[in-house]
Formats: structure tokens, C-alpha cells, sequence
């Protein structure tokens, strides 16, 4: 008997499965599942995206496309960040369309890491990057927020640096925690981390989910351009996540070297999905404010409904997560998911999914009807007061 195990990746057997996919696939079969673990819009992707995908499949635009992507599109791409915040990408050079933000990231982290170097991530923090730095042979180290409202500390971050650090990752609006960075905050992050030549990896990808005030880039800062690598996309703004639509951008040199990467993993991304984005982009960039009208309502609402039972949390102001602390009920968060989906059929991510800094809170999706969230929370009442 061949061990098939024998001569596989050590580094990719040591992946685990994110607890968010745990407990979305078993919420998935219970038939009367509330599943608020998902960071997927419940909105339909806009009618002219879809139509502008029928257009373009209907005309044979089905094949290849440049591997950046189609020049048109990093066109629309790089008006759409000019015309929103008034940084400037160049579309032949500095912007690169990857299968959704996920292959940005890969591209990214496979593009600059090498066996032994450091990435320091404030966490908690989206379990979508650990993986792809292990498997490079990278480690992660971990700027622990929950004591600073879960808003990186310059000065601590900067005690973090050393020789091995290759880049930082910044999330913001933030996944789990739905926190936002204050421009006080980004202004003292880039006067330090412009000091040391790491580079900066700021995953924007919740942009336009900003809720209270108007989204700061990072790429908004001249001091930090030459070391930064954005990341975007099309999934969370326009509710097209099965679209696999992404964005890397940065200065041309870096940009030619995660192409090389992507190219070899994916060639380009979708042409259809691509043909869509341009109409996002260009036709429809109040949706986005559309549904936060709605995402706001149901945040308000999953806030006071958890405050009520005594749950606190710091208050969100972007993303569709909140992050409420269970410690007062005695569970870890991993025995309060457990038990909730038993008893209750409704699924939330334990906080340790997003590294141990999470333990001792819950991430809940509001990225989901009315009903259901006022169902699921009549539900987590009633497992609370039992
Ligand atoms: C912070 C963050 N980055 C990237 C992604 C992946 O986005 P995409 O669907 O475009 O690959 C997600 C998805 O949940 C996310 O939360």
C-alpha cells in the first residue's frame, strides 16, 4: 500500500480548514440553519454587471485576456480609486486583475516571501493570509489589539520589527471586528512604518463598507507609496463574489513580479467576470451606498438585540461583522459556536479563528436578511437565558 501522504507538502498539511468553512458546512445541513458566518452580500450582483457578462459572452469575448487583465478594465479601475479617493494607479503598469482579492494575496505574499521571513498582522485578523504565509515558509507574527479596541498601536507594532520582517498586513475595515482606522492612527502607522523598508499590504477589500466616515487608503499616503501593495476587489462592494474579481495594485516594479506569479497560477481572470467589472466600475458606483443603507439598519439592530442580552462589543464601523465578547457566559468562543449550532441551528465563527487574540469573542455576519438575523437572534436569546 503506496502512504499517499509520504513526499506531500509538510507546510500544506498543517493547513487547517478556517472555522468559518467548519461551520458554514454544517449549518448547511441542518434544514432550519441560520448560517451567520459568511462574509457573502445577500444582495444580487447589480442587473447591468449581469447583463454586461450575457453581452460579452454572447460576442465570444470568452477567451484569454491580457494577463494584467484587460487594459480597459484597469482603466475603469484606475478612474474608479481617482474618482473616489483621489490616489492614482497606472493602468498599464501599477494595476493587475487577479481571481478575486484571495489570488491577490497569494500572488502577493509567494511574489515577496521567502523561507524565514516575518509578517507581523495585528490580530484578530481575517484567517485568509496565515495559510499562504506558511506555505512559503514565512511566519506570522501577531500584534495583539484586543487591548487597544482592536486598532493596531504604532509604537507596539514598530517594537515587532526586525531584520526578518518582510511586510505588514493591514486590514481595514476590518474583518472580524469591524473596526476603521482613524486618520490619526494611519498618520502615525506611515510616519513609522515609512522609516523601515518593509512592505506595507493593505487589504482594503471592505472600502466601501465604511459606515460612519469616508474611507482613508492607505494609498493616499505619498511617504508610504513605493513599499505599498493594495489590495481590492469587486466581491464585498458589489456583491460579486462568485465573480472572482480582484485588485493588486503598487509601483510598476513590484506589480511585474506578482504578474509573473499570477500568470502562472491563473493566466488571467475571468474575461466575462472581467467585462462585468467595467460596469461596476463605471456604471454603478452608488451601490455600494445602496446596501450600506441596509447593512447599517441591520448592524444597528444586531447591536442593540446583543447589547440587551449583555453582550458588548467595540461599535463597527465598517465591514457587516460584529464582534461581541462572550466571556460573560463562561464558554470559550469555540464551546459557545458549538453549542449555539446544536441547540440552536444557528452558526457563528469562534473568535479563535481569527488567531488567539480572538479568543472570548464571536464573529457575527450581518451580511444577511432581516428576518433571519431577527430569527437567529431570538435564538441566541433564548440559548443565552438557558
Ligand atoms: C479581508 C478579506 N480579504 C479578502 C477576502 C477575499 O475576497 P475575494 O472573495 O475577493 O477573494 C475576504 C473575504 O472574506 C476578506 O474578508
Amino acid at each position: 500500500m503506496i502512504n499517499l501522504h509520504k513526499g506531500l507538502n509538510e507546510r500544506a498539511l498543517e493547513i487547517n480548514v478556517p472555522g468559518i468553512r467548519v461551520f458554514a458546512n454544517k449549518v448547511a445541513l441542518l434544514s432550519d440553519g441560520i448560517n451567520l458566518t459568511i462574509g457573502e452580500p445577500n444582495f444580487p450582483t447589480p442587473d447591468r454587471v449581469k447583463t454586461a457578462a450575457i453581452t460579452a459572452i454572447t460576442r465570444n469575448q470568452t477567451g484569454y485576456s491580457h494577463n494584467a487583465g484587460l487594459l480597459e478594465l484597469r482603466e475603469s479601475v484606475s478612474r474608479f480609486f481617482q474618482h473616489k479617493y483621489g490616489f492614482h494607479y497606472d493602468p498599464s503598469s501599477e494595476i493587475l486583475i487577479t481571481n478575486g482579492a484571495s489570488e491577490g494575496i497569494d500572488s502577493t505574499l509567494r511574489a515577496i516571501l521567502e523561507e524565514g521571513d516575518e509578517v507581523i498582522l495585528p490580530a484578530p485578523i481575517y484567517s485568509g493570509y496565515e495559510p499562504v504565509i506558511h506555505l512559503a515558509g514565512a511566519k506570522p507574527v501577531y500584534l495583539n489589539t484586543s487591548k487597544t479596541g482592536f486598532v493596531p498601536d504604532a509604537l507596539a507594532l514598530e517594537s515587532l520589527i526586525t531584520e526578518r520582517t518582510k511586510a505588514v498586513i493591514l486590514n481595514y475595515p476590518s474583518n472580524p471586528t469591524g473596526v476603521t482606522l482613524p486618520r490619526d492612527v494611519m498618520d502615525k502607522l506611515v510616519e513609522i512604518l515609512s522609516k523601515h523598508k518593509v512592505f506595507i499590504i493593505a487589504d482594503e477589500i471592505y472600502s466601501e463598507n465604511s459606515y460612519e466616515e469616508q474611507h482613508i487608503s492607505f494609498a493616499e499616503y505619498p511617504a508610504v507609496r513605493d513599499q505599498l501593495i493594495l489590495i481590492h476587489g469587486l466581491s464585498k462592494s458589489h456583491s460579486m463574489t462568485g465573480w472572482r474579481i480582484g485588485f493588486v495594485m503598487g509601483p510598476a516594479h513590484l506589480i511585474g513580479h506578482i504578474l509573473k506569479v499570477h500568470l502562472s497560477n491563473s493566466i488571467c481572470a475571468s474575461l466575462p467576470s472581467q467585462h462585468a467589472a467595467i460596469e461596476a466600475l463605471e456604471y454603478c458606483r452608488d451601490v455600494p451606498s445602496e446596501m450600506n443603507k441596509e447593512y447599517i439598519q441591520r448592524r444597528d439592530y444586531v447591536i442593540s438585540r446583543l447589547t440587551t442580552m449583555g453582550l458588548h462589543m467595540i461599535h463597527p464601523k465598517g465591514a457587516f461583522y460584529v464582534f461581541p465578547s462572550i466571556k460573560s457566559t463562561g464558554l470559550s468562543s469555540n464551546e459557545f459556536a458549538t453549542k449555539l449550532l446544536d441547540k440552536k441551528h444557528v452558526a457563528v465563527v469562534p473568535g479563535d479563528s481569527f488567531t488567539e487574540f480572538g479568543e472570548g469573542y464571536i464573529r457575527i455576519s450581518y451580511a444577511n436578511s432581516m428576518e433571519n438575523l431577527i430569527s437567529a437572534l431570538d435564538r441566541i436569546e433564548s440559548f443565552i437565558h438557558e
